[in-house]
């Protein structure tokens, strides 16, 4: 099945700040309603624009991600409830984002450095909301590996073949929430991860329906491709934490194998699937294989058939693709692969991938996003000050600057809603940069102010649009 993202869906809602704001409705329902089945008022329901189904039974079910402090011992069974229970107690709406944790509960102050609630930007898309009776969370508790990546090294001065890290690695916490797309690539991706392996958990006969674990993301250069990868397999270790106890992401390092010494290829590629082979023998273990821009495998062996490339290469990826082949038929692996070309690619494993998802530069909205991340980190380690030295609100988000780009009154001349027009501006002139490029663009923007110990968030503005004029103009030769 082919999910292509080419044609953006309709604009997504603002990502908001915080992640639970107090019900402003609180008649909507009785609070003591809210454990049990509350009836649902159709006419209040219509009144608050909810777009998620009413009853108990059909509630909707938002993942609430526990991210407790490396030093915590505390069960995570005894962590769930005690969150459910604080969310229970709570009226809540539901957006994605971090939960405060209440003062007065010292055990999930003592035990938990963060609760964040995740996937809902589908449902309140269009500013509808997702009130906390409407709401099945579903609360994964975990903890972040702070091993850092295993390195096998190669011999003789040879690159290594691949990585390992431990999931989820503390390396990669954020890495999902900081890839801006249109809404509803990241959750689908998810969720098509996800169902793969409720198919194999359940042991569906691959003879009568048929699926596979193998994602392949392809587009061009610099639009996340690699991260979001790495990404999805922190996502799904997180997720699957009460199926898989460990879970693991090997980072194959294609290039490597081509090594000027072939002879020891041969020899790299056995002894990593081997340790491969290890990790999936034990069936509580999850292991991704990642497998970057897969095109050059089939570059490889193209040239040595072309006779431009020893023909020891030859053998090397046919290896390699051998024993890849072999691994997807275990039911605890996912394949992670990623092609900058978006043409077919000569490999059997991957042609058949059932994920394939097409990622392409950032939307308008994802490159304001993107830019107003980067100046809202500005601000907060200082490089940028607020205009005259105050403290005017962040940044508004997408969907509320095009909201209150209508109403004049709203308009002060250094404000919230000054600074995000002129971030706008810049966004609409970076069409076609890659998420990779708008990233350095804040960097080199500030490279190119007069004064850049002091530097206040309006004067930046103008020097990111004239950054992004001259960005756009090199990357268009
Ligand atoms: N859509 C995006 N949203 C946010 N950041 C992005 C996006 N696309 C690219 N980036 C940034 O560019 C960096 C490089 O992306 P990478 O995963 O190496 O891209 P690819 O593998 O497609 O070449 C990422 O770590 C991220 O910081
Ligand atoms: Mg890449």
């Amino acid at each position: 099945m082919e999910i292509s993202f080419s044609a953006p869906p309709p604009p997504p809602p603002p990502p908001p700040d915080a992640a639970c704001t107090v019900v402003t409705a609180p008649s909507l329902v009785p609070a003591a309603a809210v454990s049990s089945s509350p009836p649902l008022p159709p006419q209040q329901q219509a009144e608050a624009a909810v777009v998620a189904p009413s009853p108990a039974d059909e509630k909707v079910l938002v993942s609430v991600e526990v991210l407790l402090h490396a030093t915590s011992a505390a069960r995570h069974e005894d962590v769930q409830v005690a969150v459910e229970r604080m969310l229970e107690a709570r009226s809540l709406s539901y957006v994605d984002g971090p939960v405060p944790i209440p003062a007065d509960n010292s055990y999930l102050l003592e035990n938990v450095k963060r609760i964040q609630i995740c996937d809902t930007d589908e449902w309140v898309e269009n500013h509808k909301v997702l009130l906390f009776w409407q709401v099945k969370p579903v609360v994964h508790v975990f903890q972040l590996s702070e091993d850092g990546p295993g390195e096998e090294p190669g011999e003789d001065d040879t690159l290594s073949s691949f990585n390992e890290w431990a999931l989820p690695a503390k390396e990669f916490d954020g890495l999902w929430e900081s890839l801006l797309y249109e809404v509803g690539l990241k959750q689908r991706l998810l969720r098509y991860a996800a169902s793969a392996l409720l198919f194999t958990e359940r042991c569906v006969d691959p003879y009568l329906v048929s699926w596979n674990r193998i994602v392949l993301l392809h587009g061009p250069p610099g639009t996340g491709k690699t991260s979001l990868c790495k990404a999805l397999a922190q996502k799904l270790s997180i997720r699957f934490k009460s199926r898989y106890s460990m879970c693991q992401l090997i980072e194959v390092n294609a290039h490597s194998l081509f090594s000027k010494w072939f002879s020891e290829s041969g020899k790299l590629v056995a002894k990593l699937f081997q340790k491969i082979q290890e990790m999936v023998e034990e069936e509580s273990n999850l292991v991704f294989v990642l497998i970057d821009e897969v095109e050059s495998l089939a570059a490889a062996r193209q040239a040595a058939i072309s006779g431009s490339e020893p023909s020891d290469s030859i053998r090397v990826v046919n290896a390699l693709l051998t024993q890849m082949d072999k691994l997807k038929s275990w039911p605890n692996v996912i394949i992670l692969t990623t092609s900058n070309i978006t043409t077919a690619i000569d490999i059997a494993f991957v042609d058949r991938a059932d994920i394939k998802a097409y990622v392409g530069p950032p939307t308008l909205q994802a490159r304001y996003e993107i830019l107003r991340s980067c100046i809202q980190e500005l601000l907060r380690v200082g490089i940028l000050t607020y205009p005259q030295g105050g403290s005017v609100p962040c940044i508004l988000n997408y969907s509320t600057l095009k909201e209150k780009k209508h109403c004049p009154e709203a308009v002060e001349p250094h404000g919230a809603l000054h600074l995000s027009s002129l971030l706008y501006e810049a966004a609409e002139l970076c069409e076609g940069l890659s998420g990779r490029s708008l990233r350095k663009l804040p960097f080199l923007a500030h490279a190119s102010v007069a004064n850049p110990s002091c530097c206040d968030a309006s004067t930046f503005m103008h020097t990111l649009i004239q950054t992004a004029k001259r960005e756009i103009l090199e990357s268009r030769g």
